[in-house]
């Protein structure tokens, strides 16, 4: 198999050659965000969107903003390296060298900016057909956090919260913040329909801007006149709700049949979720044409 090309700090090398300095604060302290992107036709969908969350993540933690036309620049090199059509990408963005104590950085350091992609990403089409199972997570998620509403380095929760979900069979993992709201998936956020309108919680209760939850909302509203309301959610909206999905770059649109071994509906994936996705699949059509 021919070997990966990443680009690290602006450099194609071999992924297998790539270095990060043992000091990294992002290998120290979790100090850095990333972006995971999927790639159709050799294009990054939406890259503009991730490349805009990148930058505000990144001024959020006051880390060095990386110019975004060198980064833009970087993602098309790899891709061109590699010679992908299909697959996922990610940017990893650290604070580079940090041999204080947490703050302030050392001085005069640069940022890391390491972009690695994968051919392999996507998940059975049987999956979508059945629609995925999950469960929700046994510990909150906080909503006051200021990390909850960034892709930063520090995934131990999103992690936990995964292998929950896998140790029983089940896709994904739910949170619940501290008040008892349904805020998103480990690496997904969540849809419900009620019959008429697309419900999904407000960035308020606690979860990540998804570039894929703002194309859905987009989608829905735009294209397909279906009204979309930011509310709040708790599980006992899924034994009202006539279907729900998750949404993610990686996923696009999963439909959510079964939520700690209750159905949602008549356990099945049902025509709105399809709808969306075929509209989805349409998007990325015109994008990349
Ligand atoms: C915690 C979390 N929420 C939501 C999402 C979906 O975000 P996006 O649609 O931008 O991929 C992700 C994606 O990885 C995630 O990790």
């Amino acid at each position: 198999m021919k070997q990966e090309i990443c680009s690290l700090n602006g450099n194609l090398l071999p992924l297998a050659e790539a270095k990060v300095a043992a000091d990294d604060g992002g290998l120290l302290y979790g100090d850095g965000i990333f972006e995971t992107m999927r790639i159709y036709r050799g294009r990054v969908f939406r890259l503009e969107e991730h490349l805009q969350r990148l930058e505000e993540g990144a001024a959020h933690l006051s880390l060095p903003v990386p110019d975004l036309g060198v980064l833009h620049n970087s993602v098309e090199k790899v891709i061109a390296a590699n010679n992908l059509t299909e697959g996922s990408m990610r940017l990893t963005l650290t604070g580079g060298s940090n041999r204080r104590a947490l703050w302030p950085r050392s001085l005069n350091t640069e940022a890391t900016i390491l972009i690695t992609v994968r051919k392999t990403s996507v998940y059975p089409e049987q999956l979508y057909l059945q629609g995925c199972r999950a469960v929700v997570v046994s510990f909150p998620r906080n909503e006051a956090s200021p990390l909850v509403r960034i892709k930063s380095l520090n995934y131990l929760e999103n992690m936990l919260g995964k292998k929950e979900a896998l140790q029983q069979d089940c896709l994904e993992g739910l949170f619940l913040n501290t008040r008892g709201e349904l805020t998103e998936g480990t690496t997904s956020n969540l849809f419900l329909f009620d019959g008429k309108t697309l419900l999904t919680p407000p960035i308020e209760c606690g979860l990540l801007p998804g570039i894929t939850r703002a194309t859905v909302i987009e989608l829905a509203c735009k294209k397909m006149g279906i009204p979309v309301q930011e509310t709040m959610l708790n599980k006992g909206d899924f034994k009202r709700a006539a279907e729900a999905f998750l949404t993610a770059s990686i996923m696009e649109i999963m439909p959510l049949v079964t939520v700690d071994g209750n159905n949602i509906a008549d356990g099945n994936p049902g025509p709105v979720s399809k709808a969306l996705l075929a509209e989805y699949q349409k998007a990325i059509g015109d994008l990349c044409q």
